[in-house]
């Protein structure tokens, strides 16, 4: 038997131990998760070692949460959620506890589904990790939490009025990945423990609260102290895909599945910017079969929300720094979208197989960014990325042979968040491309599609793709086998030797132009900044000398406005170059990009370049960080700090 066949076993025999059976019956399209019917869907877990998750606490093999039902207000004075949640369970015959994650969390009391108080044990605490979480079942297949998370729960983020657009309320939103949904959610915080989920939310009159399911109450209902709204994800996810906000929200419809929320003042721009989604889905699902959530719809937040986007089923959230005017910069919805298949559908089982949701993803973003705007682009935005991992991989300590390089990465003692890098993301798309470019396009695609069908709704491991792959792609081939390289790819550091470096031609025409730039042989009005799209005008300036003139400078930012540029990528680029190069006229535009978001891909490099120009810098960077520290999110904040304190590289 395979090693895929046995993990499923054991994971559907557990499944069959509680009340909704789940059967293994993976060769069909359908999954286990798929069916549908009056019982809750319960999708497998893998209990061998490979999908071992050293994040959690949970032991699944003896008890596991299956569903999750939340009743919960926003206190917004004490920034607190406080209410219940209860617990469907699956128990091994003999098991006579369940484990939880926590974090912070302050426990009022669990009962069982009757009531009856049980009795529990929160043990200590790991500065990662949080407390496990025990509770002694005497045979309850429900167990009901009254809870309340700490003010300081790294998930949530309150906001003051003066931190949203509209300045007049205030507004929380939550971040799950990768294990910060423990310090809001009592449950089994392993993105191995899929869980259907539903929630009832109170917020203060007012406001409105959106959560990445299905909406039952877009209106609201009447509540004791404010409104309630409900929400119902009967699919099985992630825990780590529960997400939450809250505060003045409008919405504007964009297509017949896609939508768009904000805060009232930024909806037109932000419906303006997204009005390619629906045709990215339909592009999606052409490549790689039916979207299995039904809506797509996405959130722009406040600017302090710490990423580009997240993934959040139903409803991506998303930075407001992605609204460039011209929808240049769009890649990030269908990366976002990507996320429906690789990541919530098919999702890495433990931290260690993140390349798994975003190698993928970021492949599949750019399949979809050439379906709809074309080849050139696409590679453009390939070399751009190859450029990216080259740097990171210089910059990372050891370079080619550091073990931080690989795909599959060892997290022992680490926050996964930690390490995060853009290996997982380049290196596992050029693997994938590599595999494309070498089987042919055709061939590959078919084998993704029916990956996404045959895993659907499941957790999965490294060990476990590979073995698929050669199960269904390469099978047994010994050729094939050997010009893939795949161990290489996967389990050592490095770039392989049979990586296919992206050829974007448009990108000879700007190095050329940024060559004779630098050496003052072609005029600023002659270099056709202004007709190039966004990925040349950043190839252009990443690829400047990091000592120009300053009158060079100037007449660039003269010519085409860098310092009050709307989009944020060029922008960013820009910065980066005038920080490289001292160039104090741009220092105001720095500290207005650096406290007007807090995007961490923005923040954090900006802030390591000024510390890294010494009596220059490093004064700037503390007069900036110093006023705009408080508006960051933690995510944000827990980067830049090491870099003011530490002096060197994050
Ligand atoms: N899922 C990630 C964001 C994430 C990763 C959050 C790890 C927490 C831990 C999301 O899909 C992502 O990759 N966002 C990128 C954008 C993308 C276009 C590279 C980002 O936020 O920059
Ligand atoms: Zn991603």
């Amino acid at each position: 038997m395979t090693s895929i066949a046995r993990s499923i076993l054991i994971g559907a025999a557990l499944a069959l131990a509680g009340c909704n059976a789940a059967t293994d019956d993976r060769n069909d399209s359908a999954s286990p998760a798929d069916r549908k019917g009056g019982e809750r869907m319960v999708a497998p877990v893998l209990l061998t070692e490979d999908a071992k998750d050293i994040h959690s606490y949970a032991q699944p093999a003896a008890a596991r949460v299956t569903h999750v039902a939340l009743d919960l207000a926003a206190n917004f004075r004490d920034k607190r959620m406080e209410g219940s949640a209860t617990l469907d369970l699956q128990t091994a015959p003999d098991a006579k506890e369940i484990v939880l994650d926590s974090k912070g969390l302050e426990i009022g009391g669990i009962t069982d589904g009757q009531g009856r108080a049980l009795k529990y044990a929160v043990g200590p605490a790991d500065p990662n990790l949080g407390a496990p979480l025990t509770i002694q079942l005497g045979g309850a297949k429900q167990i009901k939490i009254n809870y309340r998370s700490a003010p300081e729960a790294g998930a949530l983020q309150w906001l003051t009025p003066e931190q949203t657009a509209g300045k007049k309320h205030p507004f929380l939103f939550s971040q799950g990945q990768s294990i910060l949904n423990r310090t809001w959610i009592p449950t089994q915080d392993s993105p191995g423990i899929r869980q259907t989920w539903e929630a009832r939310i109170v917020v203060p009159e007012g406001l409105r609260a959106v959560m990445s399911a299905e909406d039952l109450t877009p209106k609201g209902e009447k509540a004791e102290g404010g409104r309630a709204y409900r929400f119902r994800m009967d699919k099985p996810v992630a825990p780590y895909l529960i997400a939450l906000a809250v505060g003045d929200i409008g919405f504007k419809s964009l297509g017949p599945r896609t939508g768009v929320y904000s805060e009232p003042s930024m909806l037109d721009a932000a419906a303006s910017e997204l009005a390619d989604t629906e045709k990215m889905i339909d592009a999606a699902e052409k490549l790689y079969g039916p979207y299995r959530w039904d809506r797509y719809d996405m959130i722009v937040l406040p600017p302090s929300f710490p990423f580009g986007g997240m993934e959040n089923p139903r409803l991506t959230f998303l930075t407001p720094t992605m609204i460039a005017g011209d929808r240049s910069l769009v890649s990030l919805i269908a990366h976002e979208l990507a996320h429906s298949w690789s990541g919530n559908l098919v999702t890495n089982a433990t931290w260690s197989d993140f390349w798994l949701n975003e190698g993928f993803t970021s492949y599949f973003e750019n399949r979809i960014m050439e379906a709809l705007y074309g080849r050139e682009r696409a590679v453009m935005e390939q070399a751009l990325a190859w450029e990216d991992l080259q740097k990171e991989i210089a910059e990372t300590e050891g370079g080619m042979s550091s073990p931080a390089t690989k795909l599959h990465i060892d997290l022992k003692g680490k926050d996964p968040d930690e390490g995060l890098t853009g290996i997982p993301y380049d290196k596992g798309a050029a693997f994938l491309r590599m595999i494309e470019q070498t089987v042919g396009r055709e061939r590959f695609d078919a084998y993704l599609r029916s990956y996404f069908d045959r895993h659907a709704f499941q957790p999965m491991t490294t060990k476990l793709f590979l073995e698929d792959l050669r199960k269904n792609l390469v099978k047994g081939d010994a050729e094939l086998e050997k010009k893939l390289m795949i161990d290489q790819w996967v389990y050592q550091p490095g770039i392989p030797a049979n990586a296919i470096v992206p050829q974007a031609p448009e990108f000879q025409r700007v190095d050329q132009a940024a060559k004779q730039f630098a050496a003052g042989a072609l005029p600023v009005q002659n270099l056709g900044f202004g007709q190039w799209g966004t990925a040349e005008r950043v190839r252009f300036l990443n690829g400047l000398p990091r000592q120009l003139p300053a009158e060079r400078l100037a007449a660039l930012d003269r010519a085409y406005q860098l310092s009050n540029i709307r989009n944020n990528e060029v922008l960013f680029a820009w910065l980066r170059l005038a920080i490289a190069n001292r160039y104090d006229p741009a220092v105001p535009a720095v500290e207005r990009f650096l406290t007007s978001m807090g995007r961490r891909k923005f923040v954090a490099p900006l802030f390591e370049d000024l510390v890294k120009q010494g009596e220059w810098g490093r004064p700037i960077a503390k007069r900036i960080y110093a006023k705009a520290r408080a508006t960051y999110h933690p995510v944000t904040t827990g980067t830049v700090d090491k870099t003011m304190k530490g002096g060197g590289a994050s």
